[in-house]
């Protein structure tokens, strides 16, 4: 039978090979991708990393009441929830590597995406935005998020 302590001693030598570096996405550049006749594609990086950190759909609320002021408001919110959800878990959104975007109307996407754009570091994740028949409040928008973790 194999041991804890020999079992341990394996798990750290393969921990130990297995650190990676994550630098900040800031000091990266963004990779390019060709997808036929699509045009070129903005993907954002690869990342190999220990630590992924995947947010739920993050809603426009503080203190639990959703706020007013309509989309840019609202998405404004959201970016300053999920940010907040990223430092409890250790990272931030110069981390992000995608995000998904969930709109209650497609018309909202051009004043959506004129606070995301200001908001969010560049280079931006990847990113996918589409209309929803029904989000589950009376909210506009809905985010969620995927980051890498940095090492310590
Ligand atoms: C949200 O709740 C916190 C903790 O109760 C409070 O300190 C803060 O002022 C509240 N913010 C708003 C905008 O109501
Ligand atoms: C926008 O949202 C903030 C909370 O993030 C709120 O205090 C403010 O009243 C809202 N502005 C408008 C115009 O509703
Ligand atoms: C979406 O927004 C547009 C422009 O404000 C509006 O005309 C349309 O009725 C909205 N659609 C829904 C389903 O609310």
């Amino acid at each position: 039978m194999v041991s804890f302590t020999s079992l341990l001693a394996t798990f750290v030598v393969v921990a130990s090979t297995t650190v990676a570096t994550v630098t900040p996405k800031l000091a990266e550049q963004p990779v390019i991708t060709y997808l036929g006749t699509q045009g070129p594609i903005l993907s954002s990086g690869a990342f190999t990393t220990k630590g992924i950190v995947y947010t739920a759909g993050t809603v426009p609320s503080l203190n639990g009441t959703i706020v007013s002021g309509g989309i840019k408001n609202q998405t404004a919110q959201v970016i300053k929830n999920i940010a907040v959800i990223l430092a409890e878990a250790g990272t931030s959104w110069d981390y992000v590597l995608k995000t998904t975007v969930f709109l209650a109307n497609m018309s909202d996407y051009t004043a959506m995406n004129e606070v995301y754009g200001a908001m969010l570091p560049t280079p931006k994740p990847a990113r996918t935005a589409v209309e929803v028949g029904k989000l589950p409040g009376a909210f506009l928008i809905e985010i969620e998020a995927i980051a890498a973790i940095p090492d310590k």
